[in-house]
């Protein structure tokens, strides 16, 4: 299985800090951002990974993160030319993926769960995607999972209603059918290749499964308060390590 980093956007929530540099490159307590998805991949047993950005700080990546032999990872690069939305920069790992499945994770999402369990079982199912759920006293800004049954029955992007408490966070498995399902999503009324619709055909398939996870977990590129309190959380694990 192979790993895609998604770490392009505007990052509009949280200028001014994004006019100095990307997003994924400020620091989260002693470590850039994009830091804790390579070593999640790594931690996961991923060997190869894709790293996806838009053309304004790409060099600033490769300078920073090189071959990537210090996580003990390959690292691999694409340029995302306009930031069309999540599922349009998944698209852009077809050739890298190269009939493998994939594992992706927002490079904004920041979590303590370890992966390398799901990754053996995701590796060992014939088909399907997988996704990971966090249950959060807010969901409204997230994509928000319907479980019924221990199916999931519906993803709903953003709703003013949420129909449960479990988060969509930005951690995701696919098969290699994941390209081709990309072909068919039309951009949302946000003008974006939205991750969620692509979830859904996954739904609808019945091939879509769920695991929530327990530990704590932040998308630290929502609001400037939840990038505080990723950085606390991580200066929190430092110190129990230490
Ligand atoms: O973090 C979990 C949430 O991530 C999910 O609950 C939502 O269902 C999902 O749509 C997504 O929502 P966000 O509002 O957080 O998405 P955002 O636009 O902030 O983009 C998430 C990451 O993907 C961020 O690290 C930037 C990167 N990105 C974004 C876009 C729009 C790209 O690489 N390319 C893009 O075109």
């Amino acid at each position: 299985m192979k790993g895609v980093i998604l770490a392009g956007g505007n990052a509009t929530r949280l200028r001014p800090l994004t006019w100095v540099t990307n997003k994924h490159l400020l620091p989260i307590y002693n470590k850039p951002m994009i830091f804790y998805p390579l070593e999640s991949m790594a931690r996961a047993g991923i060997k190869e990974v894709l790293i996806t950005t838009g053309p304004d700080h790409a060099g600033h990546f490769i300078n920073l993160l090189r071959s990537g032999k210090e996580f003990g990872l390959k690292l691999s690069y694409e340029i995302q030319e306009e930031a069309g939305g999540l599922s349009q920069a998944v698209s852009l790992a077809g050739d890298f993926a190269a009939g493998e499945k994939v594992l992706v994770i927002l490079g904004d999402n920041i979590f303590k769960h370890n992966l390398a369990n799901a990754v053996k079982e995701f590796e060992a199912q014939p088909k399907g995607a997988k996704i990971f759920g966090k249950r959060m006293p807010e969901c409204r800004q997230y994509g928000v999972i319907e479980i019924k049954d221990g199916r999931v029955v519906s993803i709903e992007e953003k709703p003013q209603n949420p129909k449960s408490d479990i988060a969509q966070t930005g951690i995701y498995m696919y098969d290699g059918q994941v390209f081709d399902l990309i072909k068919n999503l039309k951009p949302s009324a946000r003008g974006e290749l939205e991750i969620t619709d692509l979830n859904n055909l996954y739904v609808n398939q019945g091939t879509m499964t769920c695991e929530i996870m327990s530990d704590w977990w932040v998308d630290a590129g929502t609001s400037f308060d939840e990038l505080l309190r990723a950085n606390m959380l991580v200066a929190e694990e430092v110190r129990k390590e230490a």
